[in-house]
């Protein structure tokens, strides 16, 4: 008895031994690698600013804003060239990437990553590199556009590439990843009461600037400081891509804009054939269920010549603040915008069931087609998450398609060409809405512009 009670003991304390021992290890591990991430961070701030974006899921522009501004300016294009282009940028520069090797940049590499610091380092220490990059921002933009190298599909995750595969093929996958490594140029939309040409002087723009694609469009190759002018002050114009301006436009006139629209993504866009009202487009009801922070609302208000009425909802505070702001500012007197409650969207819309003239469903996507923008995205995609929105997407239309008035006009947009969430979710949405027939739908970029998804139906009288 005695001798087993020992026995249990001895055995208890080797266990106990061993948790030490395993805790003791484990510590000196945790502090092993913080010395390491210590020595690392106080040679590499670029690093450190690196591991803080990896590891806090914010998007990079937020953590780039919180900078001092001369940091802020000289880290914010070279970054985001960085991250739109690795192994071009890395290969010019001369540091180590094997030819032909994805970068694949789980978050653990990332976060133990000095290449970065490396190639940051190597960009400022040769200008010229920077120049030849189109990273100097104060370069002649047709030295830009004419010196941009050209990224390819191993710029981006391979899970990524294996999508764009399976939905579109090799040589599109190929016109894809070039498409959105590229460096994407500044475009403007400029309000309907205001003239295209004195802004265009105002910001000294060269002739050729206005846009091909968008009626009010002016748009800039490369970078182009806009926000100081005195026009920007007073709201006679908004930054914002061109495709955008089209959804917005396809709202009010799709005829205006289904003959642009592709079969497949990343195709040449065409240029815009149509004539827009001077006094803007007949007044309508419109809501725009999912409207963020509003790009598409105010654009809808302003084509609509200040006339009409725009209901602007989304279910975040934030978005809906900023919206208010903006419309404050433009003085748009036709725009509105209304913040709804998660699960209770009918109830708050239920005066507009059946009454809308047109709904914009501008749904939450995988966002591949902005990643030009966003290049950082594409780092941190979280692939089980963006298998659910097909679900979130069909539910949105099924809940916002209700507010059509009959012989009114329904538009559901991404920003994504990924196929599930585009033709997959309109397949689904036409089986269960056969009172809905489709007026047409199509791609818009990425190239000329950020990459669209557009699709029209119109509700049977
Ligand atoms: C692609 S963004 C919209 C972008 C915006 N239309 C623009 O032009 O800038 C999708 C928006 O849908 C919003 N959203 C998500 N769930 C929603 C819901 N149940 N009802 C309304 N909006 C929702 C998100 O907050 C997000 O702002």
């Amino acid at each position: 008895m005695n001798r087993t009670k020992t026995r249990r003991i001895r055995a208890k304390k080797k266990v106990q031994a061993i948790k030490r021992e395993r805790v003791e290890r484990d510590r000196d591990d945790r502090e092993k690698s913080a010395r390491a991430v210590a020595r690392q961070t106080a040679v590499d701030p670029f690093g450190r600013f690196w591991r803080d974006w990896v590891e806090s899921r914010r998007h990079l522009d937020a953590l780039l804003a919180d900078l001092p501004r001369n940091k802020k300016t000289a880290w914010a294009p070279r970054i985001q060239a960085f991250l739109r282009i690795p192994t071009s940028l890395a290969a010019e520069v001369g540091i180590g990437v094997a030819p032909g090797e994805p970068w694949k940049l789980s978050k653990e590499a990332l976060l133990n990553w000095t290449t970065a610091g490396q190639v940051f380092r190597a960009l400022e220490a040769n200008p010229q590199v920077a120049r030849n990059l189109a990273l100097d921002t104060t370069v002649d933009p047709e030295i830009v556009a004419g010196s941009q190298i050209v990224g390819g599909r191993e710029d981006f995750p391979p899970e990524m590439i294996e999508a764009w595969e399976k939905d579109w093929g090799s040589k599109a996958t190929d016109r894809l990843a070039e498409a959105l490594s590229r460096q994407p140029g500044v475009a403007l939309r400029v309000r309907l009461k205001e003239s295209r040409e004195a802004i265009r002087k105002e910001l000294e723009a060269r002739k050729d600037s206005f846009s091909k694609l968008s009626p009010v469009g002016i748009r800039f190759e490369g970078y182009k400081a806009v926000m100081a002018a005195p026009s920007f002050e007073r709201g006679a114009f908004e930054i914002q891509d061109e495709g955008s301006q089209l959804l917005a436009l396809a709202v009010l006139a799709p005829e205006l804009v289904i003959p642009m629209l592709a079969k497949e993504p990343g195709e040449e866009t065409p240029d815009f054939a149509g004539e827009l009202p001077a006094k803007g487009f007949p007044p309508m009801t419109v809501i725009d269920a999912c409207a963020g922070a509003g790009g598409k609302t105010l654009a809808l208000a302003d084509l609509m010549g200040g006339r009409g009425r725009v209901f602007a909802y989304d279910i975040f505070s934030s978005k809906i603040a900023a919206l208010k702001r903006r419309i404050g500012k433009a003085q748009m007197t036709n725009a509105k915008a209304i913040q709804l409650v998660p699960g209770e969207e009918s109830e708050q819309l239920k005066d507009f069931a059946g009454k809308a003239d047109a709904v914009l469903v501008d749904a939450p996507c995988s966002g591949w087609g902005v990643l030009r923008r966003n290049p950082d995205a594409k780092w941190k995609e979280n692939f089980a998450e963006i298998a659910k929105l097909p679900e979130l997407q069909s539910r949105l239309l099924d809940l916002y398609s209700g507010l059509v008035r009959p012989g009114g006009r329904l538009v559901y947009s991404l920003c994504t060409f990924r196929k599930e969430e585009s033709e997959g979710v309109v397949k689904r949405f036409q089986a269960a809405h056969p009172e809905f027939k489709p007026v047409g739908g199509g791609y818009l970029g990425p190239a000329q512009t950020d990459g669209f998804f557009l699709q029209i139906w119109e509700k049977r009288a």
